[in-house]
C-alpha cells in the first residue's frame, strides 16, 4: 500500500489500493437548498473530478464510483435522461485533466443498454486513456451486482454445455473472470467501501467483490464530500483489523 504524508495528517496513513464509493445524496443535497434534483447530480459530477484528482495524488490504484445502478432506470425519465447525458459533459470537460493525471478510465456496467450517445462517449474515454498507467477510475454505470452474477453464471453454463469447461472446473477464480470487474484483475475487490449520505446499505453494488471489504458510512452528501472527508474515512480504515477469516 502507498503511504501518504499529507500536511493535514498527524501521521502517515496506509492508503487502500482499491477504494469504492457509493456516491449517494445528490438529490437531498439539492433539495436542502431548494434546487431541483438534477442540480445535485451536476454538482455530484463536479465532485467526481475533485475526488478522483485527490485519490490519484494519494496513490490510490483503483477508484470505483457507483454512478448509475440497474435499478436507477425506475426514476422519472427526465432525471434518467439527465444522468445519461452527464458522461458527455464529464468527459467533454475533464479529459485534459485525466490525460495530465495519467488516469485510465474504465466503465463496468451493462454498457450495451446505454443510449447510443452515452455509449459512444464512455467507449471513447476508455480508448483515449487506455495507455495511461496511473490510477484506474472505474465507473459503475448501469451496474447491478445481481445482474452481474447472473450474467457470470449464464456464461459459465454456456461454456459447460458446449464442453469448453466441466462444471467441476468452476471455482472462485473462474467465476470472478466472468464478472464485469475482471479487467481489474487482482485489484477487483475493494479494500475500502465508502457510502456517503448516511444510508447504510449496499444497494446492489459489487456483491461478490465486497466479501472482505471494510465499510465506512459517511454522513456527508456526495456533492459536499471533500478530500478531508476521504482522508478521515481512510483513517477509519487504518484502525480496522482485517482478518479474512484467520486469527
Ligand atoms: C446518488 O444520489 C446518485 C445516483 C443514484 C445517480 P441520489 O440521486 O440517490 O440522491 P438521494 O439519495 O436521492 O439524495
Ligand atoms: C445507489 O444509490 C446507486 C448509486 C449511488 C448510483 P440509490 O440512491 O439508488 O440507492 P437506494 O435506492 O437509496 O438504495
Ligand atoms: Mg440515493
Amino acid at each position: 500500500m502507498a503511504e501518504i504524508n499529507n500536511s493535514s495528517l498527524s501521521s502517515e496513513l496506509r492508503v487502500p489500493e482499491h477504494i469504492a464509493i457509493i456516491m449517494d445524496g445528490n438529490g437531498r443535497w439539492a433539495k436542502r437548498s431548494g434546487q431541483p434534483r438534477i442540480a445535485g447530480h451536476k454538482e455530484g459530477m463536479n465532485n467526481v473530478k475533485r475526488i478522483a484528482t485527490a485519490a490519484s495524488h494519494m496513490g490510490v490504484k483503483v477508484l470505483s464510483l457507483y454512478a448509475f445502478s440497474t435499478e436507477n432506470w425506475s426514476r422519472p425519465s427526465k432525471e434518467v435522461s439527465f444522468l445519461m447525458r452527464l458522461p458527455v459533459d464529464f468527459f467533454g470537460t475533464f479529459m485534459p485533466d485525466l490525460i495530465k493525471e495519467n488516469i485510465k478510465v474504465l466503465v463496468t456496467g451493462f454498457t450495451d443498454h446505454l443510449p447510443e450517445k452515452t455509449k459512444k462517449v464512455v467507449f471513447k474515454a476508455m480508448d483515449d486513456t487506455k495507455d495511461n498507467t496511473g490510477m484506474i477510475l472505474n465507473f459503475a454505470f448501469n451496474y447491478g451486482g445481481r445482474a452481474e452474477i447472473v450474467n457470470a453464471a449464464k456464461n459459465l453454463a454456456k461454456e459447460a454445455v458446449n464442453g469448453s469447461i466441466s462444471p467441476d472446473d468452476i471455482d472462485d477464480k473462474l467465476f470472478a473472470d466472468q464478472l464485469l470487474t475482471s479487467p481489474l484483475g487482482s485489484l477487483a475487490d475493494p479494500d475500502l467501501l465508502i457510502r456517503t449520505s448516511g444510508e447504510e446499505r449496499i444497494s446492489n453494488f459489487l456483491l461478490w467483490q465486497l466479501a472482505y471489504t471494510e465499510m465506512v458510512f459517511d454522513k456527508t452528501y456526495w456533492p459536499d464530500f471533500t478530500k478531508d472527508n476521504l482522508i478521515e474515512d481512510i483513517k477509519l480504515f487504518n484502525d480496522r483489523d482485517r482478518r479474512f477469516g484467520a486469527i
